[in-house]
């Protein structure tokens, strides 16, 4: 068995956070995205890893991954010059892929499950394609499956206006190789990409054996702002155990679940778990709260800060509350004494402030 992550695509629905970085390196509890995706693939045992990359983030990534070294597997790296479409990745992946069954792991889904079992019962059945299904609030963004009552895999339609169902499909798949000839079989979508969703619903026309399961642990698929901080909430609600290596002097107090370096300032502070502090930051006359992940470097002075991520070297300075909120590299927000009343702002495109 191998494994095919994707992550080449543009990354829009992340703008501004990723005009600056692949949306795969976006970090959920001071973690990438893809880190994640590459410990499930591993604890199940899988040693033959290609990652689709595009030509502006590939570098990117590559570097991320490559010095991260944290993963006893062969990773190949899979240039997909344009992102014409999941199927299309998997197309480009063919010599890599070869004859070899395969998971797909689109590189922005974050699953609060490991996928063991779910390539444990594909060689145990040895189906064409093997999907798992979610209920999901909002059917009409994603692609969505029609299942009989039997639980067999009748229809799926990618994005339906109208859809039939709630049950999503889980950006993870596994494969024989006739996805393949199933790919070649399709035409670009109204979006103009091929999808892997019709390719899935050709092997379902031809008879060939679609096997699915629904899922009933958290996945998030980490497209939109809201989606991130949900992903970051529930990563720092699950799976952050306190790890507290400054011992906090009397002036301050740690409270709950929170990671800490040796190398972090704090001072006359507070921080409350969830919540976990980069290397190298400064807290001085702050509050921390729940669900907040600060990025390496960034200073959080005189302000109070609760369900935030925080990229590399932001700093926040005399804010009184900030909450929901990214924030991108070297991001500053401070309160500026002398304009009393008045804002003043240097942004990005596509940022977004409320006040
Ligand atoms: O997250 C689950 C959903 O993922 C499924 O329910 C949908 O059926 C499936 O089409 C997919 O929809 P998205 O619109 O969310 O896919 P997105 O364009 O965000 O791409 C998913 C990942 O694949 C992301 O890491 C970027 C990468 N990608 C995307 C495209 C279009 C590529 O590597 N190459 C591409 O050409």
């Amino acid at each position: 068995m191998k494994a095919l992550i994707l992550a080449g695509g543009s990354g829009t629905r992340l703008r501004p956070i990723t005009y600056t970085g692949a949306k795969q390196l976006v970090p959920v509890a001071n973690k990438p995205i893809l880190f994640y995706v590459l410990d499930n693939i591993v604890a199940a045992g899988i040693k033959d890893i290609g990652i689709i990359i595009s030509p502006e983030t590939g570098q990117e990534i590559r570097r991320a991954v490559d010095q991260a070294g944290l993963w006893s597997a062969r990773i190949n790296y899979i240039i997909q010059e344009k992102p014409l479409g999941l199927a299309q990745a998997v197309a480009t992946a063919r010599s890599f892929l070869a004859d070899s069954p395969f998971v797909m792991y689109l590189g922005d889904n974050l699953i609060g499950k490991n996928i063991s079992d779910f390539v444990d019962a594909f060689h145990r059945n040895a189906p064409d394609a093997q999907i798992l299904l979610k209920e999901v609030p909002n059917p009409s963004s994603f692609g969505i499956a029609t299942v009989d009552p039997g639980g067999r895999v009748i229809k799926l339609v990618e994005k339906p206006p109208q859809p039939e169902s709630n049950l999503a499909l889980v950006g993870i798949y596994i494969f024989s190789p006739k996805i393949f000839e199933a790919i070649e079989a399709i035409s670009p979508s109204a979006r103009g990409e091929l999808e892997i969703t019709d390719a899935i619903q050709r092997l379902i026309d031809w008879n060939l054996q679609v096997n699915s399961d629904i899922i009933h642990e958290w996945w998030l698929d980490t497209g939109k702002k809201d989606d991130l901080l949900n992903a970051n909430r529930i990563v720092l609600d699950e799976l952050i155990q306190a790890d507290i290596k400054v011992i906090p002097g009397p002036d301050s107090k740690i409270t709950g679940r929170v990671v800490v370096p040796a190398d972090v300032t704090i001072r006359n502070s507070t921080i409350r778990g969830p919540a976990i502090i980069g290397s190298g930051v400064r807290i001085v006359d702050s509050f921390i709260g729940p669900f907040s992940s600060i990025g390496n470097n960034s200073s959080i002075l005189n302000s109070s800060i609760e369900h935030v991520v925080l990229l590399e070297h932001c700093e926040i300075n005399g804010i009184d509350r900030l909450e929901d909120s990214i924030l991108g590299r070297n991001a500053v927000v401070r309160k500026n004494h002398s304009k009393r009343g008045t804002i003043s702002l240097i942004i990005s495109d596509d940022s977004v402030i409320e006040l």
